[in-house]
C-alpha cells in the first residue's frame, strides 16, 4: 500500500501541466473524489488497526501534496497566459500580410507617360465635367453637327451646355488657351460615353491624348512619334499603320492600328483575323482649333492623338474583357504583382 503512496507521490511531483485540458486530467487523477488518492482513503477500512494511524497520515500528506501541486499548476497556467499577452512570442511565424498591387491601367498609364516624358512631353489635366466650348465647339464641332452624336454624350439634364467630357481633347483646348507654343503635352483621364457595357466597351473609360504644337510640325512627326510609342509600349517588332478617317478637330485625320499583340499576325478573334487592331485616332490639328485657342495657324501647326488606356492595356497583357478592370476581383489584380 505505502508503495503505492510512494508511486503516486512521485507521479504528482513529476507532473507537468501546460493546458487547461491537462489541468483537468490532473484534477481527475489526483484531486476528485474518484481519484487515486480518493481510492486510498477508501482503502482505510482494510488497513490493520495498528497501521491505520500512520497510513492515514501518509495519505493525508499525499492529499496535501496533490492539492498544492494542483494550485501550483493553476498559477503557472495563469501567469503563462498573462506573459504571452504582455510579451508576444517573437519566435512565432508571422501572419502573411497582403500587399496591394499596381492596377494594370495605372501601370500602363505610367509607362505611357514615361515614354512621352523622355521625348519632352509633360502631363496636363482638366475637369471631368466640361462645358460645350471645351468638349465640342472649340474642337471645331459645328452646332447641330452629327459629329456631336458620334460621342454619345451624357448631358446635364437642366443645362445642355454642361456634359461629362467625352474625350480629354477638352484638356488640350485648356492647355492651348493658357500656354504658348511650343506645347508638348499628354492628357490622361476618365471620359464618359453613353454606351452599353460589354467586353469591349464601357460608359466610363480612360483616355490618353497627346498634343504637339510648334513651328513646322508635320504628319511625318506624328507618324514617327507613334512608331516610337508602339515599339516602346510593346515590342521592337510592332508595326503601325494609319487609315484615313474623320475627326472635326484634325485634318487630315487617321485611325491608328498596330500589329496584333495577341496572335502576331497569325489571326485571332481579338484582331478579327486581320492581324491588325485599332488603338486610337490621330491627325494634324485643324487650323480652326488653333484659332479658337488664340494660336496663329499661319505660324504654328501641330498634331494630336487619342487612345483608350483600356485597349492599350488589354493588348499589353492579353486581357480579353475590359469589365475585369473594374470588378475588383483580387484573383485578377494579384496577377499584376510584379508591375
Ligand atoms: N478625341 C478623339 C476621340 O476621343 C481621339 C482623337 C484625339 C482623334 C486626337 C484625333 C486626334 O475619339
Amino acid at each position: 500500500m505505502s508503495n503505492s503512496i510512494e508511486e503516486i507521490k512521485k507521479e504528482v511531483e513529476a507532473s507537468v501541466v501546460s493546458s487547461d485540458v491537462e489541468l483537468e486530467a490532473f484534477r481527475m487523477r489526483f484531486i476528485s473524489r474518484k481519484s487515486v488518492i480518493g481510492e486510498l482513503f477508501g482503502n482505510m477500512k482494510t488497513v490493520p488497526a495498528e497501521e491505520r494511524k500512520a497510513y492515514g497520515q501518509d495519505v493525508n500528506a499525499l492529499k496535501n501534496l496533490a492539492e498544492n501541486r494542483f494550485q501550483f499548476h493553476i498559477d503557472n497556467l495563469k501567469s503563462g497566459a498573462k506573459k504571452s499577452e504582455d510579451h508576444p512570442d517573437l519566435t512565432l511565424p508571422p501572419i502573411e500580410s497582403q500587399f496591394g498591387t499596381i492596377h494594370p491601367l495605372t501601370a500602363t498609364r505610367q509607362r505611357f507617360i514615361e515614354i512621352f516624358e523622355r521625348i519632352g512631353f509633360n502631363v496636363s489635366s482638366g475637369p471631368e465635367i466640361e462645358d460645350d466650348w471645351h468638349n465640342f465647339t472649340a474642337l471645331n464641332f459645328p452646332e447641330n453637327h452629327p459629329a456631336r452624336e458620334m460621342q454619345d454624350t451624357f448631358f446635364l439634364e437642366k443645362n445642355p451646355d454642361i456634359a461629362l467630357r467625352t474625350h480629354t481633347s477638352s484638356v488640350q483646348i485648356r492647355v492651348m488657351e493658357n500656354e504658348k507654343p511650343p506645347i508638348r503635352t499628354l492628357s490622361p483621364g476618365r471620359v464618359f460615353r453613353n454606351e452599353a457595357i460589354s467586353a469591349r466597351a464601357h460608359c466610363v473609360f480612360h483616355q490618353m491624348e497627346g498634343l504637339y504644337i510648334d513651328k513646322g510640325v508635320s504628319f511625318a512627326d506624328l507618324k514617327q512619334t507613334l512608331y516610337h510609342f508602339a515599339k516602346e509600349m510593346y515590342t521592337k517588332e510592332t508595326q503601325v499603320r494609319f487609315r484615313p478617317s474623320y475627326f472635326p478637330f484634325t485634318e487630315p485625320s487617321a485611325e491608328i492600328d498596330i500589329s496584333c499583340q495577341i496572335c502576331h499576325g497569325e489571326g485571332c478573334n481579338i484582331c478579327k483575323y486581320s492581324g491588325w487592331v485599332e488603338i486610337g485616332g490621330a491627325g494634324m490639328v485643324d487650323p480652326n482649333v488653333l484659332e479658337s485657342c488664340g494660336i496663329d495657324p499661319s505660324v504654328y501647326s501641330g498634331f494630336a492623338f487619342g487612345m483608350g488606356i483600356e485597349r492599350i492595356t488589354m493588348l499589353r497583357y492579353g486581357i480579353k474583357d475590359l469589365r475585369l478592370f473594374t470588378e475588383n476581383d483580387i484573383r485578377f489584380l494579384k496577377q499584376f504583382n510584379s508591375l
